[in-house]
């Protein structure tokens, strides 16, 4: 399932075939021989050999070419074997800062310079400000087919992307600033096990929105953060708050086989299927949690650098990591803040459930407020036009409109008749191209039954086949109407040889095919 074979028309120049590789989480082991866990670290090289006319790229802190097309790579810094990767490819290069580069496929090469020219640079300032020094000499971006599974992936020196983030406006920088920020949490700081993937990238989200924080103001962070909240809220209703994935420490149970009536199971649990939102924005909560108690954001930086300084290279597990806080902050070890009622770090890490602490996010609501009384308007009885038109969403960011659009959500379904009205009223918004502006439209789309519009869905299935894109969607359609239904069974028919081999099975799930 590791090594992924694209086809040339899987491709966005549709000439060359393209393989590619994504460890995360447990992949890795059908690639090469390895410890594939996360506790395990070391350097490696390899020598890779391309037919003519191929490019090889690795996540490797150095790369020659040398004759017969062969690419020699080494990663002088120890990793995990989660992030090893490769690419073999058409796909050409461009710079966009002094150690950073963009690679594409050729058509889309220009696009993803104009995206990221410039901008790059800073963020990795900012970080190393914050976290410390960026260890990895170079940063380099990837556009990846559009079948790739992920918004981002941190392999190092060179972060994954989907297609889908040329935007043009640079607005889904976010996901790149997220990458970033594991140079520090998930690739110097690695959690020991998959069951504490909320080391990983609950600290990256709060990292994340710290630069951002720095780099474009706390509203807009807030805003940001709110989406990620419904996001979070989202899921914590689709599954149940109480559901065992619903705390930071998952229980992943070891691999085996088990026979029970003459039946072979697999036993255990594959990390692959613990991924969700609670990681990413109940372990923000938490470690928010903790800056909150200390009071300072200054101290905490500094914490957060400490904590960097002292486990880099290494792979460690949540009682480390709370071990350190305390031994930093002995004035809050005295006051017993690990089992202040209600707020103990065991049931932070043990219990499943909405967080019990959430950061404030209202310096934001100047970008909210309006966003929220929009949402009131356009789901109330009887339209008040006069009103609705009154508010001009065309200076909106991306953010505060997936803000808005979150909200109609919540509300859907609205009274008949009012979703066409809105369509109509917000091209902007229901012919959209941006694909976080996509995924809200389509759901709402589905929510709402809005039938003369679910050829939006399909198209936006057949466009790209990120996993957090299309599940929510097979899983919206598979619990809509008959049509709905059929529509889910058709685009997956015609989209599965695409998808990565984890989402079609994921998708199947779905869809009750296994
Ligand atoms: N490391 C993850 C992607 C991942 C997680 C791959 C689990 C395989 C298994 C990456 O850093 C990530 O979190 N990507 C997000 C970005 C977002 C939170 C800004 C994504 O792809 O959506
Ligand atoms: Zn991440």
């Amino acid at each position: 399932p590791q090594v992924c074979w694209l086809a040339p028309e899987q491709t966005a120049g549709k000439q060359k075939p393209y393989m590619y590789t994504q460890g995360q989480a447990v992949l890795n082991r059908s690639f090469f021989p390895c410890f594939d866990t996360p506790s395990v670290k070391f350097t490696y090289s390899a020598t890779v050999k391309v037919p003519e006319g191929f490019t090889a790229v690795m996540s490797a802190t150095s790369w020659e070419k040398q004759k017969d097309n062969t690419f020699v790579f080494k990663m002088s810094q120890p990793i995990p074997s989660y992030l090893v990767a490769l690419v073999v490819g058409d796909i050409v290069s461009a710079d966009v800062g002094p150690r950073s580069r963009v690679w594409a496929e050729p058509c889309l090469i220009e696009a993803a310079k104009k995206e990221y020219d410039g901008v790059i640079e800073e963020f990795l300032v900012v970080g190393e400000k914050l976290f410390g020094p960026y260890v990895w000499d170079r940063y380099d971006i990837l556009f990846m087919p559009p079948s790739f599974p992920f918004g981002g992936m941190e392999n190092p020196c060179l972060t994954f992307v989907t297609p889908c983030l040329l935007a043009g406006d640079r607005s889904l920088v976010d996901v790149i600033i997220h990458e970033i920020s594991h140079s520090w949490f998930g690739n110097l700081v690695t959690n020991a096990t998959w069951g504490e993937f909320w080391l990983n990238e609950g600290f990256t989200m709060y990292a994340q929105r710290r630069i951002t924080t720095e780099v474009y103001g706390l509203p807009y962070t807030c805003l940001e953060a709110a989406t990620g909240r419904a996001l979070l809220r989202q899921h914590m209703d689709a599954t149940g708050e109480d559901h065992p994935l619903n705390k930071l420490r998952v229980v992943i149970e070891p691999g085996g086989r088990g026979f029970l009536r003459g039946f072979c199971l697999f036993l255990g649990v594959n990390p692959d299927d613990t991924y969700n939102e609670t990681p990413y924005e109940k372990g923000y909560c938490f470690v928010s949690y903790l800056a909150h108690l200390v009071g300072d954001q200054s101290k905490f930086d500094a914490f957060l650098q400490a904590y960097v300084n002292r486990f880099k290279f290494q792979s460690i597990t949540a009682d480390d990591t709370l071990a350190f806080f305390l031994e930093y902050f002995p004035e809050l070890k005295e006051k017993g803040v690990d089992s202040i009622p209600g707020f103990e770090f065991d049931r932070w890490l043990n219990t499943p459930g909405w967080p019990p602490f959430l950061p404030d996010l209202s310096p934001g609501q100047q970008l909210m407020k309006p966003a929220d009384e929009l949402a009131e308007l356009w789901a109330a009885d009887g339209l008040n036009m006069e009103a609705i038109e009154a508010v001009d969403i065309t200076g909106w960011r991306t953010y505060q409109l997936v803000y808005f659009l979150d909200q109609v959500l919540q509300k859907s379904p609205l009274p008949e008749g009012n979703v066409e009205r809105l369509s109509k009223m917000y091209p902007k918004i229901s012919k959209a191209q941006n694909a976080e502006l996509r995924l809200r439209w389509c759901q709402i789309v589905l929510k709402n039954n809005l039938e003369a519009e679910y050829s939006k869905v399909k198209d936006f299935l057949h466009s790209q086949g990120k996993q957090k894109y299309t599940l929510p969607l097979y899983r919206a359609m598979w619990g809509g109407s008959e049509t709905a239904r059929a529509l889910a069974m058709e685009t997956f028919s015609a989209t599965a040889p695409q998808l990565h081999v984890n989402v079609q099975n994921y998708v199947k799930k779905i869809l009750g095919l296994e």
